[in-house]
């Protein structure tokens, strides 16, 4: 089979390969997919540019966001899920844990993530735990439903579990036209919160003024001064933060008293120059929510699936033209989500 593979750390034109492997047997748990489409997330550029986190091996196979027909199973799975059009929970763990019986999956510490642990979806077929899938809403076509998993679970779990917003709340989103930042955007709208968001150029704030109250472009003006203008000073129930160390303290700063501030990742690095005064005085939160839990990718496809919020598709890909969807994610130049279709 084809699979797209990073070879080594570096430039995208020159780390992927589109190569011939051997296609995979699933395991006796497992079953096998014909991927239909595989999302991207800056976790494949990271995975390519170095994660402070990792400990590189190359090659690597990534794509966490995987879709497709179920063609081939292990000898305890039923043969009656073959043919069946499904979508993957992209996180593998123990099941017995006091986390993992709390429906806490992400809570593991055997935890492992599909495309970044075990080899990933961007490739034409690819083998999980046949307890990681679920059936694709037939509403969700093959694109729509690679773009939801890790961005619309992730940033459920932002606003929702962790955030708890509510009509009655404001919020203030980072990076809004990227993966997660435009998914949390989305809710913010759907529940009728007083949603800012923050985005680099004035192509991308026209794009997102449909669900936002007001945009902010932090390249004109520091979005903490925006949103203090924009809330008379009080400042936001809820910001949802994905860059990391160049926005923490404006992303504090933006808060109301007892406000919190959730964060998924580290886009521009992990060590934040902040005064902690400025969360401790003012009653605020900083809380993690890293990937959301198997019901909360239940309840993100059910509402993708109903129409209440839907993934922006950037652009569709084939697997030829994998370096290309790194290096629009990688130059900012998306605007929702990349999408790969490796079987075409
Ligand atoms: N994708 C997921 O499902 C997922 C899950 C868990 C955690 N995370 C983490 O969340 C972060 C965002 O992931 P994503 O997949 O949503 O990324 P993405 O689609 O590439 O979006 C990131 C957006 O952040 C904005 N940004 C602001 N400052 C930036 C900076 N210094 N460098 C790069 N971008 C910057 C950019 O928009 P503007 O230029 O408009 O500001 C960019 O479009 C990553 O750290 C990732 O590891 C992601
Ligand atoms: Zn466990």
């Amino acid at each position: 089979m084809r699979a797209g593979h990073i070879t080594h750390e570096g430039p995208a034109a020159e780390a992927i390969e589109i190569v011939d492997v051997e296609t995979p047997e699933p395991g006796s748990d497992e079953l096998r997919l014909r991927v239909e489409a595989c999302g991207l997330n800056r976790f494949d550029v990271f995975a390519r540019v170095g994660h402070p986190e990792e400990d590189d091996v190359f090659p690597k196979r990534t794509g966490g966001d995987i879709v497709g027909v179920v063609d081939a199973v292990g000898e305890n799975v039923s043969t009656e899920r073959l043919g069946n059009e499904v979508m993957v929970y992209g996180g593998v763990t123990c099941g017995e844990c006091e986390y993992c019986l709390a429906g806490e999956h992400t809570m593991c510490h055997e935890y492992e993530i599909i495309g970044e642990d075990r080899p990933g979806g961007l490739a034409e077929y690819v083998t999980v735990p046949a307890d990681n899938v679920d059936p694709k809403p037939d509403s969700l076509g093959w694109v729509a439903a690679a773009a939801l998993p890790a961005a619309f679970t992730t940033a459920y779990r932002m606003m929702f579990t962790v955030g708890d917003l509510g009509p009655s709340d404001t919020a203030l989103i980072l990076g809004a036209s990227g993966g997660v930042g435009n998914a949390a955007l989305q809710y913010a709208d759907m529940v009728g919160a007083t949603a800012y968001a923050t985005t680099s150029t004035e192509e991308k704030a026209e794009r997102l003024d449909r669900w936002a109250d007001e945009v902010i472009d932090y390249t004109e003006t520091p979005f903490d001064e925006a949103v203090m203008a924009l809330t008379d000073g009080r400042g936001v129930d809820v910001v949802a933060d994905h860059v990391g160390e160049e926005t923490w303290q404006r992303s504090i700063d933006s808060l109301a008293m007892g406000g919190k501030m959730v964060i998924c990742g580290a886009t521009s690095g992990p060590d934040p120059d902040i005064d902690i005064r400025s969360v401790y005085q003012h009653h605020r939160q900083i809380l993690g929510a890293p990937m959301g839990n198997r019901q909360e990718f239940r309840d993100a496809v059910a509402l993708a699936a109903r129409g209440e919020v839907g993934p922006v598709i950037d652009c569709v890909l084939p697997l030829a033209e994998l370096a290309e969807g790194h290096r629009i994610i990688e130059d900012r130049e998306v605007f929702g989500k990349v999408v790969v279709r490796p079987s075409r």
